[in-house]
């Protein structure tokens, strides 16, 4: 069947690890280039670490994506935006955290440089 535009491939499940030690693993990328996967956050300086969150996002072009993930119990949610190249991917992050206690919120952005493990 001819390739349907914006079909991506990466050989599933894969294990990248960043620079922080942060391990995100993606499960599945469906036809679209949808992912799922889980994202462990270990950066030193943050919370949520050591457990699973959930990452969803998507693989266009083969080369260029990005992901999610809402780390529920900080009130955060984190999207990494950037490019594959080979067992490289480099990665800017947006991280909005809500106060609980009036709904405001604080924005953190920065590079993550991921490798395949
Ligand atoms: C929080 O502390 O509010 C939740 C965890 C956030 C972890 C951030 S996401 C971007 C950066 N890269 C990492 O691997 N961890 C931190």
């Amino acid at each position: 069947m001819a390739c349907s535009a914006g079909a991506q491939t990466m050989a599933t499940p894969v294990k990248w690890q960043n620079q922080r030690g942060s391990e995100l693993t993606i499960t599945s990328i469906d036809a679209t280039g949808a992912l799922k996967g889980t994202f462990v956050n270990k950066a030193e300086g943050f919370e949520c670490q050591n457990t699973p969150f959930d990452v969803t996002g998507r693989l266009f072009r083969s080369s260029e994506i990005f992901f999610v993930v809402t780390f529920g119990p900080c009130n955060t949610v984190t999207r990494w935006r950037g490019n594959i190249r080979g067992s490289k991917m480099r990665t800017y992050w947006l991280l909005t955290y809500v106060r609980p206690k009036d709904g405001g919120f604080t924005r953190l952005s920065g590079v993550d440089r991921f490798e395949k493990k």
